[in-house]
């Protein structure tokens, strides 16, 4: 682990977050590094560039069918 860099994206909407944080870790990928990449983004944005699709559905899209996070169980 003392190798271990963490690197954070953020800023307000809109600003180019997940495209640099994507091709950057991409890039890093390519090079040989071993990639971890934690999205907090509701809308999925970091699975669905990296893997080019909607890969699992999000805690706040669930919540949102079902009407609050209340309505949820832990399986869902
Ligand atoms: N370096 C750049 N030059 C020009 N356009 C860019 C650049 N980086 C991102 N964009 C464009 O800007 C728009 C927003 O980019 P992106 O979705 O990466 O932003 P974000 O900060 O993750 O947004 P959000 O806050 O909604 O998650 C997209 O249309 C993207 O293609
Ligand atoms: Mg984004």
């Amino acid at each position: 682990m003392a190798d271990l860099r963490q690197i954070a994206f953020y800023g307000k909407g809109g600003i180019g977050k997940s495209t640099t944080s994507q091709n950057t870790l991409a890039a890093l990928a390519d090079l040989g590094q071993k990639i971890l990449i934690v999205g907090c983004d509701p809308k999925a944005d970091s699975t669905r560039l990296i893997l080019h699709a909607k890969a699992q559905d999000t805690i706040l899209s669930l919540a949102a069918d079902a009407g609050s996070v209340e309505d949820l169980e832990l399986e869902d």
